[in-house]
């Protein structure tokens, strides 16, 4: 059983359709990435198994249950969180209080966990009671992933966690892609930065048009000329 499978999505926005029939599955533990043109769909593709969008067509199941249109909080809950492209922090929050924020769904004590979260983000500990309006870009970005990690989730859908950010610190946040997967979370990502997202996913997904152009092992899609020439930049 697959750990997410999105089956034949077709989405959009009122009478707009974007997604004409997408599939895309992700196994336990993986890291999947998912590249293509602006405007191919791939946002529309994460809002859309998040449930911030009811698809028209096609199903979403998640370890094996069927996830179709549910409520985001209700997706959380099951383990499944979402990092959007932009807007993802609260700036007039602290950063300590952001990730409080990321706890919401938990009834629990999450005071280890916030540990944990900070033992992996060693910047955000310096300045957990600064305004997380005053991080700058690479740090504000590495908040949203935290926040994200607060309820322990079984898996991570990332909308271009290194979007805007300089080369030095686009391998840093990649880095800190693979340490969370390593302990145990499933990461669907979309990344501007395609070679270097697909050098570390074990599966990368061509979206085009919002259509599925081309899936393969991530290591095959580099390698593949045509793929170089249209998506990778030569
Ligand atoms: N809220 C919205 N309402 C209407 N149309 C939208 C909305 N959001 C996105 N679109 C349109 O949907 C299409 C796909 O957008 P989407 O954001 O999914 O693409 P993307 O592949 O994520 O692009 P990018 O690489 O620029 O982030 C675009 O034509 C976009 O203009
Ligand atoms: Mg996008």
């Amino acid at each position: 059983m697959s750990l997410l499978e999105a089956r034949d999505i077709v989405a959009g926005y009122g009478e707009t359709e974007i997604l004409h029939g997408v599939s895309i599955t992700v196994e336990k533990n993986q890291i999947v990435t998912i590249i293509g043109p602006n405007g191919s769909g791939k946002s529309t593709l994460l809002k859309t198994i998040f449930g911030l969008l009811r698809p028209k067509q096609g199903s979403v199941r998640f370890n094996g249950e069927d996830i179709t249109g549910t409520p985001p909080e209700t997706m959380v809950r099951k383990g499944l969180c979402y990092v959007p492209q932009s807007s993802n922090v609260f700036p007039s929050l602290s950063i300590h209080e952001n990730l409080e924020m990321g706890a919401f769904v938990r009834k629990d004590d999450y005071s280890q966990r916030i540990r944990e979260v900070y033992d992996l983000f060693p910047d955000l500990i310096k300045r957990k009671n600064d305004r997380a309006g005053t991080l700058s870009g690479g740090q504000r970005q590495m908040l949203a992933v935290a926040r994200a990690l607060m309820v322990d989730p079984v898996m991570l859908l990332l909308d271009e966690p290194s979007a805007g950010l300089a080369p030095n610190l686009v391998a840093s946040v990649l880095q800190i892609i693979i340490g969370i997967n390593q302990a145990g979370v499933a990461i669907l990502l979309v990344e501007q930065n395609a070679r270097e997202a697909l050098k570390l996913s074990s599966r990368g997904y061509i979206l085009a048009s919002g259509q599925n152009q081309l899936e393969d092992d991530g290591n095959k899609l580099l390698n593949n000329p045509d793929v170089a020439r249209l998506y990778l930049g030569g």
